[in-house]
C-alpha cells in the first residue's frame, strides 16, 4: 500500500475529449498558471479540484489551511485584469488560453480582488518588492478567478522521460519494491552537501525520488536542461540506479521558505513520497527566512495531517579535518576546516570559468556547469 494522498484521495481534473469550441469567455494564462493547471490535472495539488476559492484563499493566506480545514500553505490563484475581470460572470465557464492555445477551462465561481500585501506578509514573511515571489505576486494582475478546472491539454515535455504524473510514480515506487521513499526538492544543480543529505536519508529508506524543480525560477537560478544534465552525470556515476529515480517538478518556484516547504512536502506526498528532505534555508532566498525556519514550521502541524515525514538536516559542508562532509552535528571542527560556498558564490565563479572545489561539487556536475552556463552566455 503507498501513502494515501492529501486529503485521502488522488484527484485528477483532466479530460482531453471536454469540448471547448462553444465557450465564448477566455482567461489568458500566464507560466505559472499554466503549470499550476497541469499539476492540478495530475492531482499533483491533490485535494485541490481548481483555482482557489476566496473563501479556500482567505483560509490559506490566514491560517495555512483550506475551508475544509486540510492544510495547505501556498494560495494557487488565477490573476486576470481588470478589464478581462469585467467580462466574467460568476457560473460561467471560460477557456484558459496560453500562446493561442487552449489548454483547460474554468467553472468561474468566484470572482475576488486579494489584499496583496496581506497575501505578501503571510505567505513570504516580507511585502519587500526585492523578494523575487513577492515581486511576481505584485506583477501578476489584480484580480483572482476561483473555480474548478479542467485539464483539456497537457504541455509539452521538455524531459519526456523524466515526466511522471503522481499516480505513475505511486506505482513505480510499488514496481521497485520501495515501502519508503524520500523526495528530494532542488533548484540547483546537485551539490556535495544535497548528496550528502540525500545519501544519510537514503541509509534509512528504500528509495530516493530526486525531484527538482522545472518551472519558472527567478534570472539568475541556473536553467532547468543545464541542471538536468548535471543530475544525469551524477546519477550515473556516484549513485546505486536501483534505489534512485529521477523526475521533474512542473511548478514555479515561489521563493516562500516555510511555507513552501509545507506545500513542497504536501505535494510529494501525492507523488507517492512517505519522507521529504528539509535542509537549511529550504526554498529561501537572500535573508528573508532564518536558516532552520522551514523546519520548525512543521511543528505547528499534526504528523497525520501533513502525512509525510520531514527528514530535517543542519547545514552540511565539507570538513577538511573530518575530511568528510559533516554538520555540526557530526562534527566537533572549527569555520576554518569547513567549506562553505554560497549559491551565489559558486554562479558567480562558475560564470568566470573558475573550478570550484571538488569538495563542493563533484568535477562532473562542475564540468556540465561550466559548459552549460558557457553556450548559455554565446546564445
Ligand atoms: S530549494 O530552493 O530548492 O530549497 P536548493 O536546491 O539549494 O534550494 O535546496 C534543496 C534542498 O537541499 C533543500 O531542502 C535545502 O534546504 C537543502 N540544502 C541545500 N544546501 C544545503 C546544505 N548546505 N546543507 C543542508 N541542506 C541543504
Amino acid at each position: 500500500m503507498t501513502i494515501q494522498p492529501h486529503g485521502g484521495q488522488l484527484i485528477e481534473r483532466y479530460n482531453p475529449n471536454e469540448r471547448y469550441e462553444h465557450i465564448e469567455k477566455a482567461i489568458q494564462l500566464d507560466g505559472i498558471s499554466l503549470s499550476d493547471l497541469e499539476l492540478i490535472g495530475i492531482g499533483a495539488y491533490s485535494p485541490l479540484e481548481g483555482f482557489l476559492s476566496k473563501e479556500d484563499y482567505n483560509n490559506v493566506v490566514a491560517n495555512m489551511r483550506l475551508s475544509s480545514g486540510i492544510v495547505w500553505s501556498i494560495p494557487i490563484t488565477l490573476p486576470v485584469t481588470e478589464e478581462i475581470a469585467s467580462t466574467l460572470n460568476i457560473g460561467d465557464k471560460a477557456k484558459l488560453v496560453y500562446e493561442g492555445e487552449v489548454y483547460g477551462i474554468i467553472e468561474i465561481n468566484d470572482i475576488y480582488t486579494p489584499d496583496k500585501f496581506i497575501e505578501a506578509r503571510n505567505v513570504y514573511g516580507t511585502d519587500d518588492l526585492n523578494h523575487p515571489g513577492v515581486k511576481k505576486l505584485f506583477e501578476r494582475p489584480n484580480t483572482y478567478v476561483g473555480g474548478k478546472t479542467t485539464l483539456i491539454k497537457k504541455t509539452e515535455k521538455l524531459y519526456p522521460t523524466y515526466t511522471f504524473e503522481p499516480k505513475e510514480t505511486r506505482t513505480l515506487f510499488e514496481e521497485k519494491g520501495w515501502k519508503t521513499v524520500v523526495g528530494f526538492q532542488t533548484r540547483n544543480p546537485v551539490h556535495r552537501a544535497h548528496e550528502y543529505i540525500q545519501k544519510s536519508a537514503l541509509e534509512i529508506v528504500d528509495g530516493l525520488f530526486l525531484n527538482p524543480l522545472v518551472g519558472e525560477t527567478k534570472s539568475d537560478d541556473i536553467p532547468a536542461h543545464i541542471r538536468m544534465e548535471s543530475y544525469e552525470v551524477l546519477l550515473e556515476k556516484y549513485y546505486p540506479k536501483e534505489r534512485v529515480q529521477l523526475g521533474v517538478f512542473l511548478a514555479a518556484m515561489r521563493y516562500a521558505g516555510p511555507r513552501e516547504a509545507i506545500f513542497h512536502a504536501i505535494v510529494r506526498k501525492n507523488y507517492g513520497c512517505t519522507h521529504f528532505i528539509v535542509g537549511r534555508d529550504h526554498a529561501g532566498v537572500g535573508d528573508y527566512y532564518g536558516t532552520y525556519d522551514a523546519q520548525k514550521i512543521f511543528d505547528q502541524f499534526s504528523p497525520e495531517e501533513i502525512g509525510i515525514t520531514p527528514l530535517k538536516f543542519e547545514h552540511s559542508f565539507y570538513c577538511t579535518s573530518c575530511e568528510g562532509m559533516a554538520t555540526t552535528k557530526t562534527c566537533p571542527h572549527n569555520a576554518s576546516s569547513r567549506i562553505i560556498l554560497s549559491g551565489t558564490k559558486v554562479r558567480e565563479m562558475l560564470r568566470n570559468g573558475e573550478i570550484p572545489p571538488s569538495t563542493f561539487s563533484r568535477k562532473e556536475v562542475v564540468e556540465v556547469l561550466i559548459r552549460g552556463l558557457r553556450e548559455k552566455i554565446h546564445a
